[in-house]
């Protein structure tokens, strides 16, 4: 497993399951990225979806929570192309009756073949609009942010909540937030940093949240804020995973060995050493995919690091989430089937009224359908088992 896309398959067998039978949601957690200011939050959620298109930056990039929201679609779902206005460009009268070019050729064929736009973004404060670049996205991100939060440093509670539609993506909410301050700078009220906990709290202090805490390398972990903060709503460390970033910024000589493998922090999900693109690689516009493979191979190659380099970087970082949400649906499951048990009871006793004909209607599906989810489940934890040696925290 290398991704978060990697469960999609298994995710949307499920949930058409689950639909069919009339079971509304499999309620997968809700991922809170937290840590000081440019520690690097925003950076991880980027590269954990794969696309560049949140404001990043030094300073204070991110000043109102962004709540983004993945909606999985299928390939062929009738959502995609259904708004071709833009491609469907008007047939060329410049070249009246005359000849045509082989490039007037081309760019005619191009404009009857449809394109396939089948990822985008839509603002909740923009209905309707749906943004296929996702370089748009972002600078409607900051604009959106300046209009409610002000140009200075001023930070807003109330979210930017955007939803992105691809079939590459999970359903799953991951919410982007303010980092944490201590000094008030700019126009910022004195209680500055009161205003921005509590912010935070309002998205973390619930139990269904698991808590990236983010902490970077190159400051000391005991003034980590955001495992002070974790630590505040998860005590026993259950659904909190540290995250280190800017591993290439330590100071040579020093390393956070420690740290990794778990000696100076308990948590029971575990620490991961990042690193993300520099300023400088944003800057040179160093693509995701790039970016990736460059850290692995930071850590491959690094003294230290070498031999627990399987268990670092972004991409272990996505497989770690991907089996916490795989045993969050494992933990499900015997509700969905004991779910399903009451609704096949209840068809069996309803056919049984009419006669118990054994015919295969609209009624009696709920049967088939469980049969199928015990099929679907005895192969779902078998492919659980497979995969849980590859973690080793
Ligand atoms: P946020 O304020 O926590 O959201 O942090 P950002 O993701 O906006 O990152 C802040 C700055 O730190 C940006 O210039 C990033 O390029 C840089 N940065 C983040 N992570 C790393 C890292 O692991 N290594 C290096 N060299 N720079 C990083
Ligand atoms: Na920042
Ligand atoms: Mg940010």
């Amino acid at each position: 497993m290398a991704s978060l896309e990697d469960l999609i398959p298994t995710v949307n067998k499920l949930q058409d399951v689950m639909y069919d039978a009339g079971i509304d949601t499999l309620d997968l957690p809700v991922l809170a990225v937290i840590g000081s200011q440019s520690s690097g939050k925003s950076s991880i959620l980027e590269t954990l979806v794969g696309k560049d298109f949140l404001p990043r930056g030094t300073g204070i990039v991110t000043r109102r929570p962004l709540v983004l929201q993945l909606n999985n679609i299928a390939p062929n779902s009738p959502l995609i192309n259904d708004d071709l206005t833009e491609t469907e460009t008007s047939p060329d009268d410049r070249t009246g009756g005359g000849e045509l070019t082989l490039e007037d050729h081309l760019r005619k064929n191009q404009s009857f073949e449809p394109q396939r736009r089948e990822e985008w973004g839509e603002f909740l404060h923009l209905p309707g609009r749906r943004f296929y670049d996702f370089a748009e996205i972002r600078r409607e991100i900051e604009s959106e942010t300046a209009r409610i939060a002000g140009k200075n440093k001023g930070i807003s509670r109330i979210p930017i909540n955007l939803k992105v539609f691809s079939p590459r993506v999970l359903n799953l909410t991951l919410v982007d937030l303010p980092g944490i301050t201590k000094v008030p700078i700019g126009e910022q009220p004195a209680d500055i940093e009161k205003q921005i906990k509590n912010l935070i709290l309002e998205y973390v202090a619930k139990p269904n949240c698991i808590i990236l805490a983010v902490s970077p390398a190159n400051v000391d972990l005991v003034n980590s804020e955001s495992l002070k903060l974790a630590r505040d709503v998860d005590p026993h460390g259950r659904r909190t995973i540290g995250v280190v970033t800017k591993m290439d910024l330590m100071d040579s000589g020093t390393n956070a060995l420690d740290i990794l493998s778990g000696k100076l922090y308990p948590l029971k999900l575990g620490f991961v050493g990042v690193v993300n693109r520099s300023q400088q690689d944003i800057q040179s516009n160093r693509g995701v995919e790039e970016a990736l493979n460059n850290e692995e191979a930071f850590f491959a190659r690094h003294p230290v690091y070498r031999t627990i380099s399987t268990r670092c970087g972004t991409r272990y970082l996505a497989k770690l989430l991907n089996q916490i949400l795989m045993n969050h649906i494992r933990d499900k499951l015997p509700d969905i089937k004991a779910r399903l048990n009451t609704l096949m009871g209840q068809t069996e006793q309803e056919l049984a009224t009419y006669g118990g004909l054994g015919i295969i209607t609209k009624e009696n599906r709920a049967g088939l359908v469980l049969q199928l989810m015990n099929k679907f489940a005895a192969r779902f934890v078998s492919s659980i088992e497979g995969t849980s040696s590859d973690i080793s925290t």
